[in-house]
């Protein structure tokens, strides 16, 4: 009898279910009335009466182990049924994951980008490692042109000699007018290249968004009504444009362009250096000789070009002082963008 008692409780301890309807074979397999319990109580009548104590301990014993293994298991099923009703909802969300800010240079590209998209222009880009020709060459500067020295311009390699990091984006322009015929409407978003020793006010990289229009009849009051309407979409309506006489080796004639102060509205602050005005881009006519080297007649088309720094534009939008703050990834710096889109 012992050994039957021992055997039970081994096979109750290994047991498992499937399911509800399983436990519920169980039950009566060992604690219904026909159950393996009730036979073992039916035999301790014929226990001997010395033995009954001993055995009849055992007995109760399995028989409230067997209950509780059967509730157990049970219960299991009730919890996982229930939390499939209730609790798990497969339609919802999961769990929300904290997503990062967008840089402050990516915001104000895109902003720049959405303006000219918005006046027709079409987005292109190029590569950042660059030829002589499409840096400097086809853009009319001149072999001693100072920006070819090492001092300006990362060269990389010496052989061959003219593989360089770009210093504008202009080299995107040069490859699409080889490669298009006019009209050509384009925006050049991308990074640039330039040696110089990294300070609050200079970087070794900075962005830029150059554009370029070339169709016929283009003349400098179409350049000069494009730029505004940039200035005061992007830094509001109230916003004047001045433009100074310049000089770049691929535009004639060529004019730096000022907007009035944002800050002090014009008036004059340390920003602006009391002069009322700040200046963010470069412009001009697109020089015959440009047009020309890359297949262009200049006798039929015309048009202008302008480059402005990604950086600058920024820093007069979001007052940020340090040029540094753009590339050193510091969160509590890139996290304050978060709620201004
Ligand atoms: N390429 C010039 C620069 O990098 C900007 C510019 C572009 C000026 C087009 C005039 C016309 O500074």
């Amino acid at each position: 009898m012992l050994d039957k008692i021992k055997t039970i409780r081994e096979e109750v301890e290994n047991i498992t279910a499937a399911n509800k309807e399983a436990v519920e074979q169980l039950r009566i397999k060992y604690l219904s009335k026909k159950g393996e319990i009730s036979a073992l109580m039916a035999d301790f009548r014929s226990v001997p009466a010395d033995k009954k104590k001993e055995i009849g301990q055992k007995i109760n014993e399995l028989k409230s182990f067997v209950s509780e293994k059967i509730t157990q298991l049970k219960e299991a099923f009730e919890v996982s049924e229930d939390a499939s009703i209730t609790e798990i909802d497969l339609t919802r969300t999961a769990t929300p994951v904290a997503l990062g800010t967008r840089h402050p240079l990516s915001l104000v590209k895109k902003e720049i980008l959405r303006i000219f998209e918005s006046m027709g222009f079409t987005i292109a880009e190029g590569p950042e490692i660059e030829d002589d020709w499409h840096v400097f060459g086809s853009l009319n500067f001149p072999p001693d042109h100072p920006a070819r020295d090492m001092q300006d311009t990362f060269f990389i390699g010496r052989n061959p000699v003219d593989v360089l990091l770009r210093t504008h984006t202009s080299s995107v322009q040069t490859r699409v007018m080889e490669k298009t015929q006019p009209p050509i409407r384009i925006v050049c978003p991308g990074r640039v290249y330039r040696n110089e020793a990294i300070s609050a006010r200079a970087h070794c990289f900075f962005h830029q968004v150059e554009g370029l229009y070339i169709d016929k009849n283009v003349s400098f009051a179409d350049l000069k009504q494009v730029l505004l309407g940039f200035a005061r979409q992007m830094f509001g309506p109230e916003t004047k444009i001045r433009l100074r006489p310049s000089y770049f080796p691929f535009t004639e004639p060529s004019a730096e362009m000022d907007i009035s102060c944002d800050i002090c509205g014009g008036k004059g602050c340390a920003f602006c250096k009391g002069t009322g005005w700040v200046e963010i881009l470069g412009c001009g006519m697109v020089d015959p000789n440009v047009l020309k080297a890359c297949g262009i007649d200049p006798k039929v088309y015309s048009g202008y070009a302008f480059g402005m720094g990604i950086e600058r534009i920024t820093n007069l939008k979001y007052k940020v002082k340090d040029l540094r703050m753009f590339s050193e990834n510091d969160i509590r710096f890139l996290k304050e963008f978060e709620a201004a889109h």
